[in-house]
């Protein structure tokens, strides 16, 4: 038995669940979730959780429990995949986000496993797995908490939630399991569209997974972008599970959604070293292949199969192709990666790729896509060899430059001169998975990330951008890899970590990164006093440009929560930064607290004005000995909440 209980989430429990890595610093907080399945077993009952497999045996016990009298045991695992699960197939609905959450611990005896939280879903017969929650260390002397989120991006006909480990059968107890289900941001639907503010320079689009062509996030998309590309849909190991088998489930997805919408489409990638099945490279009799003729017209003409069957599917739908993806190693001598590719078919891989997309589909445009192309030796390197392969007819068509960058790099300026050099060969090129780390080292690793470093990245994008645009005649198209920072490769890679390096923030809201690209919000240059020349000696100054209006972008405290005793009283300021980093001055602000903190502190002056640098300082007293209480702070569709607590 499932509780449906509409709750308001409100301070630290809503901000945590939808700020899990505890970004709290922008105005837009969704004002509600629920909580649609809560399982605590108090009443004795499995509440619809059973065995999964059919060996283990799942009952209701008062052995051990995280709160209340009873948890749920599983025992007699035989297999990792064994355990307890729940049909939520009536329960999770396309497209919505979920916030699953369950305590585990292992029985009494049990040596410490590594528990996860994993969804079957089913569709027609065919089963597919995802993860949840990442395999967590649990032992038998601790109740664990696992928490994760979801997003269903596809039919389905069977949906289950189960809890496994991912070594050993060891039997565990569950308790206090909750799906909420978090109600989304509306996107802002008054800004300016990308695609509008860069119709004079080049398309713009964003990389995507299947279950982005939903809800907000496809609204995002629409509104933003007339480009797509599918993130991992189009990759060998999404489309190519065995020899004998295509899947086209996911990448079918991505083009209907981009035809739906009128968008085009890059294909991306016929050819890499990574996410490509193991079988690619096994000779016919499953062993790894060696270097050898035979292997060598093995793996090209697996080669051409492959491109010839997903080039010839999408040939009316896709223009671009990024044909082969990271072919460059600069510390080779001869400047090729020495992948497994290269290893059995030398540089003939690369060859064969253009020449058999070319073949099929002659309207595509190709590309050859790799990172680090500011990199001086890489884009020698990378130069050298697509001036060869033109030399020798290889239908290239363009370069494409990953442009994963960070907030200190590439410069500006490096970015010009590597847009310059390829210019040279006279062949296009697009920009193919821009975004910026807010990092600049591997190791760094932030809890939130602060207002300064987002501005910074701000002004970041709009320095790239201004170089970008100075190069419309060479650059056809920009994409960004991901649609918004709730989704980037980035917070797993080159480590697990907030990262946020794209135009909108975790909730699908304009960051200063987008503001960066539309440029509107910039201060106008100080005006240079122009001198004109005799015969006339006056010096005459250019009329002083209108300033632009700084726009009410984030509200911030200073403190965040705060401890105060009855013998003083304490001062919290708070800030409204407008977009770019500018103060907004004179704004009103408004502080509020509720009918019972009335009777636990007192505010001087509810209402202020902001000063010159954006701030407003609220004198706050407490009235009691001990007790919470939550200020919250206004200013016009902005606000953010500060909790007090009241010590001795
Ligand atoms: C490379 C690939 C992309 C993607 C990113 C990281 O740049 O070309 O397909 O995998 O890495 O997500």
């Amino acid at each position: 038995m499932s509780t449906q209980l509409k709750v308001f989430m409100k301070g630290v429990l809503l901000l945590g669940c939808l700020f899990p890595f505890g970004l709290l610093n922008h105005h837009a907080v969704a004002d509600d979730s629920t909580i649609i399945v809560q399982n605590d077993f108090e009443d004795g009952d499995t509440q619809g959780w059973e065995p999964r497999i059919g060996d283990e045996v799942v009952s209701v016990t008062s052995a051990d429990l995280h709160s209340g009298n009873y948890s749920l045991l599983t025992t007699n695992r035989v297999n990792e995949y064994d355990g307890p699960s729940l049909n939520v197939l009536s329960k999770i609905d396309k497209g919505s986000k979920y916030d699953i959450s369950v305590w585990v611990k292992l029985a009494p005896g049990e040596t410490t496993s590594n528990v996860q939280v994993s969804i079957e879903r089913q569709f027609q017969g065919t089963a597919n797995y995802d993860t949840i929650v990442d395999a967590t260390s649990v032992t038998a002397n601790e109740w664990v908490n696992l928490t994760g989120s979801y997003r269903l991006g596809f039919d389905v006909d069977f949906l289950s939630i189960y809890i496994e480990t991912t070594s050993g059968t060891a039997s565990f107890y569950i308790d206090d399991f909750t799906i909420t289900f978090i109600s989304p941001l509306p996107i802002q639907k008054d800004i300016p569209s990308l695609k509008d503010v860069l119709a004079d320079y080049f398309t713009v689009g964003a990389a995507l997974d299947p279950v982005e062509t939903l809800g907000v996030h496809a609204e995002l998309v629409q509104k933003h972008y007339n480009v797509i590309v599918a993130g991992d849909a189009m990759k060998w190991d999404t489309l190519r599970p065995s020899e004998s088998q295509f899947d086209f489930t996911q990448s079918d997805i991505i083009v209907q959604f981009a035809k739906d919408n009128d968008m085009a489409i890059r294909g991306h990638t016929l050819v890499w070293h990574e996410q490509t099945p193991d079988w690619v490279f096994q000779d016919e009799n499953g062993n790894e292949m060696q270097p050898t003729p035979e292997n060598k017209s093995l793996l090209l003409q697996r080669l051409e199969t492959h491109i010839r069957t997903v080039v010839e599917r999408y040939k009316d739908d896709v223009d671009t192709w990024d044909v082969v993806n990271e072919p460059i190693d600069e510390n080779e001598p001869n400047c090729l990666r020495q992948n497994l590719w290269y290893q059995i078919t030398g540089i003939d891989y690369i060859i064969t790729a253009f020449r058999i997309v070319r073949e099929v589909d002659p309207d595509a445009k190709l590309f050859i896509n790799d990172y680090d192309t500011t990199v001086s030796s890489k884009r020698t390197c990378l130069y050298n060899l697509v001036h060869d392969l033109l030399d020798q007819d290889v239908p290239i068509d363009g370069i494409g430059h990953q442009m994963h960058t960070n907030i200190e790099s590439p410069t500006g300026a490096e970015i010009d001169e590597t847009i310059q050099l390829f210019a040279d060969l006279g062949i296009d090129q697009q920009i193919t998975e821009f975004d910026m780390s807010v990092y600049t080292n591997d190791t760094d690793k932030y809890t939130t990330v602060s207002e300064e470093i987002l501005i910074k990245q701000g002004d970041r994008y709009k320095e790239i951008f201004d170089v970008l645009k100075q190069h419309k005649d060479d650059i056809s198209t920009v994409i960004f890899w991901g649609v918004a920072d709730d989704n980037t490769w980035l917070k797993t890679f080159p480590i697990t970590r907030l990262d946020l390096p794209l135009p909108f923030d975790e909730q699908l809201q304009a960051k200063h990164a987008y503001w960066g690209i539309v440029d509107s919000w910039l201060p106008s240059p100080t005006p240079t006093p122009t001198v004109t020349p005799s015969p006339t000696p006056t010096a005459t100054p250019s009329a002083p440009p209108t300033p632009k209006p700084c726009i009410p972008y984030s509200i911030v405290t200073d403190p965040t929560e705060l401890e105060i005793s009855t013998k003083e009283s304490t001062t919290i300021t708070v800030t409204i930064i407008g977009k770019g980093g500018c103060p907004v001055t004179g704004q009103i602000v408004k502080a509020k607290i509720g009918s019972e903190d009335k009777e636990r502190i007192k505010i001087k002056q509810k209402e202020q004005i902001t000063g010159t640098n954006g701030e407003a300082a609220f004198k706050i007293t407490a009235k009691k000995m001990t007790g919470n209480a939550n200020i919250t702070f206004k200013a016009g569709d902005l606000k953010t909440k500060v909790k007090v607590k009241i010590v001795n």
